[in-house]
């Protein structure tokens, strides 16, 4: 081991710089117009697993964005990690609001900043680098390892579903292994080992055939913007519930050892309230705040599209407006069901001086991986002796949709190794990573294999 760890120290420069190549290409998934970015990235992926040595590398086509595939298998009688990341990026809008180039990464304070740098390039790359130093060093890997790394996290994985579905014999494996997620706080070793769902739909709130003037008509024609504010504000009660009929039927309530837990972590409200830029949280009565964020559903309206939004001023009724609206699920919420429940719900709320649709866009299942697995074991041990401190075990607020079907597909744990921040900016400007944590990552994943094989 002392010769990986050493050989991780030697080649920081070299990390730092090929992750910035990494960082470069500007692989966003949602918009069609970066498709030919999304090709070279998964090119790119491809290269670098074939330079840290392992076998069978690929590039795999599906209807959507491709698949990068690897694998080194010669660990006789040893357990097989599959290794997952994702090399697709999110949009960088307000690129005004970014103080460097989202694609052009730079280094300050030891952080590197650009888009998808903790998300989730960075994160992945720490396991190629991990078995590359193996592979460079000694020649060969404590465990077996299968690499998939997907350019379609951000829109919902629903292509690798898919072919995980059609491909249990080449993916399985005894565990799942991700850096997809975030430490508790600077310098903490973390595992997560809860992940919320998502329901994610649009609504479309429709009034008169074109826009009219609102002094001839205002007064006599529901204005669509007005009826769509009233649906959302009724969506949640005063109390922070969510109104849906039977929409918490599923919810899984927290043991009270966990709730125990959480109070452990002497999480800061005020800490984490200044951190955001506000003065107060806010959010359901009588639950804390990691309790909200890790075991709560909630309701979210994420974008309101329609009428006029230039500089001045114009008189206008608009013809119709767009919601974009989110639910976070916890277990053992059913994406799909509380999909129908909204939409049942909505058309009882709107009135009938308008019309609606409601379209669901996706989503992903909620997910707790267990704690007491040999591999979560390991990958504590590992951390625990990279940082030299103790581990802490959480959940988190937001969803890595592949997750769940992992866990059921391949019937294999998932361990959740995130050396992100939940500060980091993902998805908003200024995106970045720790290179602290990047490097401390590294060796982790080394550290993993050789405790895992134990
Ligand atoms: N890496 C994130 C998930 C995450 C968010 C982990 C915050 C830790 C902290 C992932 O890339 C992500 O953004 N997921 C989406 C899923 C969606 C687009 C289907 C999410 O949670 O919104
Ligand atoms: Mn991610
Ligand atoms: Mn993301």
């Amino acid at each position: 081991m002392k010769i990986i760890s050493e050989y991780i120290d030697k080649n920081k420069n070299n990390y730092i710089n090929e992750l910035k190549d990494f960082l470069k290409i500007p692989s966003i998934s949602t918009d069609p117009e970066y498709n030919k970015d999304i090709s070279r990235c998964a090119e790119f992926v491809k290269n670098k697993l074939k330079d840290a040595g392992l076998n069978n590398v690929k590039v795999i086509k599906t209807k959507g964005h491709p698949l990068v595939y690897g694998e080194w298998l010669k660990a006789k009688g040893k357990p097989t990690v599959l290794i997952y990341g994702h090399y697709d990026v999110q949009p960088v809008d307000p690129i005004e609001l970014w103080d460097t180039p989202p694609f052009e990464p730079t280094i300050k304070n030891n952080k590197i900043f650009a888009r998808g740098a903790t998300d989730d390039k960075g994160q992945a790359f720490m396991h190629i680098k991990s078995v590359e130093a193996y592979l460079k060093t000694v020649g060969s890997i404590p465990v077996n390892v299968k690499f998939i790394i997907e350019g379609e996290e951000e829109i919902g994985s629903s292509n690798l579903e898919k072919f995980i579905n059609k491909n249990k014999t080449l993916l399985k494996c005894d565990s799942v292994l991700i850096s997809d997620t975030a430490l508790y706080d600077v310098g903490t070793p973390t595992l997560t080992y809860g992940l919320r769902g998502l329901c994610y739909m649009e609504v479309e709130v429709i009034g008169p055939k074109k826009d009219l003037h609102s002094g001839s008509f205002g007064g006599v024609v529901a204005n669509p913007i007005n009826e769509l504010s009233e649906i959302i504000f009724k969506l949640v009660d005063k109390n922070g519930r969510i109104t849906i009929p039977s929409f918490y039927d599923d919810v899984k309530k927290i043991t009270y050892k966990e709730k125990n837990n959480f109070k452990k972590l002497k999480f800061s409200d005020k800490k984490f309230a200044e951190e955001i830029g506000v003065s107060h949280l806010s959010g359901e009565k009588g639950f804390s705040t990691l309790e909200r964020i890790w075991a709560r559903p909630t309701m979210d309206c994420n974008g309101i599209i329609g009428g006029f939004t230039g500089d001045g001023a114009k008189t206008v009724l608009p013809s119709k407006v767009k919601a974009k609206i989110s639910m976070r699920l916890v277990p053992n919420q059913d994406p799909l069901k509380i999909a129908k429940l909204f939409k049942k719900h909505i058309k009882t709320l709107t009135p009938n001086t308008v019309k609606v649709n409601v379209k669901h866009l996706h989503g992903a299942y909620p997910v707790v991986t267990p704690i007491d697995d040999k591999s979560t074991i390991a990958a504590s041990k590992a951390m625990e002796k990279v940082f030299g401190k103790k581990i802490v075990f959480m959940r988190e607020g937001g969803s890595v949709p592949i997750v769940p079907v992992f866990a059921k597909q391949l019937k294999a744990p998932v361990v959740l190794m995130g050396l992100g921040l939940n500060t980091e900016n993902l998805h908003s400007p200024n995106e970045h990573f720790n290179l602290n944590h990047f490097q401390l990552g590294i060796k982790s994943s080394a550290y993993f294999f050789e405790e895992y094989a134990k």
